[in-house]
């Protein structure tokens, strides 16, 4: 159940001192996240979700406040990113099947969503275009985290169970799917992501989005008895 279409390499050659910080930021927590968690993917998984899960729900709030103010459209961005953000939920509702968080992780998550959401939307007031090329540079993180856990997965160091009943429904996986078959979709909805973002950012700077990776098809329910 490979995805061959998924472009896994792409990267945002940054472009001026937005994209700079924006890229400076992403590889501080970048530096973090692998000093915290190593190869404990699961773990490691839970807790960026957590996070990964925030920008959209910002963006989409943000971009419908101003929409109302400026009394214009807005080309479809809220839903899309509302979209983003209820995405990434799924993905955290999949690996809390997969591990448990620690006492320690759920603190962490706690503290980190209250400095990463006020940070975040302060960041999105002050320049969206910043803020979605952050996301984009997150998301070329998640992409490449992925792939070294399908590495781990495949090397036998990281075990793959049978993909859990809400992974299975979500993406539409048969009843045999195990969490390999689950990681491979989750990553081309990460690189997804990165290329709208990019995008976004790309043109609130005036630019022209580029090529964007296709997304799989999710469940439009998220659980199976809804
Ligand atoms: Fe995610
Ligand atoms: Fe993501």
């Amino acid at each position: 159940m490979s995805n061959p279409q998924v472009a896994l390499g792409v990267h945002h050659a940054p472009r001026g001192i937005s994209d700079r910080i924006a890229l400076g930021f992403t590889k501080v927590l970048r530096f973090c996240a692998d000093t915290f968690f190593a190869k404990r993917y699961g773990h490691r998984a839970i807790v960026l979700e957590t996070v990964a899960a925030v920008p959209g729900m910002v963006g989409a709030t943000l971009t419908h406040l101003r929409c109302l103010r400026r009394m214009e459209d807005d080309k479809g961005w809220i839903r899309t990113l509302m979209e983003e953000a209820e995405n990434e939920r799924m993905h955290l509702m999949t690996f809390i099947e997969v591990a448990k968080p620690t006492v320690f992780e759920r603190i962490v998550i706690l503290g980190v969503q209250w400095v990463f959401y006020v940070c975040f939307f302060l960041l999105y007031l002050a320049s969206p275009k910043t803020a979605h090329r952050v996301v984009g540079y997150f998301e070329e993180e998640a992409v490449i985290s992925y792939t070294h856990y399908l590495a781990d997965i495949d090397a036998g160091r990281s075990e793959n169970p049978p993909a859990p009943a809400i992974a299975r429904h979500y993406w539409k996986l048969p009843a045999d799917a195990t969490l390999r078959d689950v990681v491979v979709v989750i990553r081309a909805d990460e690189a997804h992501h990165r290329d709208v973002n990019h995008g976004f950012a790309s043109e609130l700077g005036g630019g022209q989005p580029g090529p964007v990776s296709p997304y799989p098809d999710h469940a439009a329910e998220l659980r199976p008895e809804a």
